[in-house]
């Protein structure tokens, strides 16, 4: 089966999509903290965007809890944006407890309250799987860049040697519910210059770095 034949489809009822999404998130963000907390795996996929942030202005879509956020909100202007209302309070809670501070709101990636240009970088981990429309998305991600400016993705997508046990957890995902896409050829629709890379997983992680291009 090649790589393109493999990717989702995309939802038909958008809305509904998201709508579920957020009640299983309701239920459980708690967990959802813990689990980042002991798996050390998890974490250690994450941090691998740190080195790439630029600010100073730095924006994080679906933040989830906080812990990426807790790890650089002290190095750089911070704003924060997820769906979910319990994993915002979750995240507000524990940005307090580690001391830094940072602008979170409650609201959807495909509707951003920014304006145009706002950021230096855009950071989205584990969380583009969950976005039913890609384009109005990305439409809007890149719409808060600047120009030049960086935008980070850490993601599942398949293994680029189409190695068996990367691709079954690649399937895995799928299976869950997340949407995978060819990444990095939607950024590139959208004029940006990419470099994708297999941080875990098997190849089935992909940080994915993406540059907004001057010109558009
Ligand atoms: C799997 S969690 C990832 C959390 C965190 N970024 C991480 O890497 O652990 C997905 C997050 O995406 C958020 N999310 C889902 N749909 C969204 C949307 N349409 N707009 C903004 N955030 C959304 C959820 O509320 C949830 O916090």
């Amino acid at each position: 089966m090649s790589k393109q034949s493999s990717y989702s489809r995309e939802p038909v009822d958008k809305k509904a999509f998201t709508e579920a999404a957020d009640r299983l998130y309701d239920r459980w963000a708690g967990h959802y903290d813990i689990a980042i907390r002991f798996l050390p795996f998890w974490r250690q996929w994450l941090d691998q965007s740190l080195p790439y942030l630029v600010g100073p202005r730095v924006l994080e879509i679906s933040f989830g809890t906080g812990y990426l956020m807790s790890r650089y909100a002290g190095l750089y202007e911070c704003h924060g944006i997820d769906y979910n209302r319990t994993m915002v309070a979750t995240a507000q809670r524990n940005l307090k407890r580690a001391g830094v501070a940072a602008e979170l709101v409650e609201g959807n990636v495909e509707d951003l309250p920014y304006v145009n240009g706002a950021f230096d970088s855009v950071l989205i981990t584990m969380a583009f799987t969950a976005y039913p429309d890609a384009d109005r998305a990305m439409t809007e991600i890149h719409r808060v860049l600047r120009p030049g400016g960086r935008l980070l993705l850490i993601d599942v997508n398949f293994p680029s040697d189409g190695n068996r046990l990367g691709t079954w957890l690649t399937q895995r995902w799928q299976a869950g519910g997340d949407i995978v896409r060819d990444l990095p050829a939607l950024l590139r629709h959208y004029s940006f210059s990419v470099e994708d890379r297999e941080i875990g997983g098997f190849g089935s992680i992909h940080l994915t770095l993406a540059e907004k291009s001057f010109s558009s």
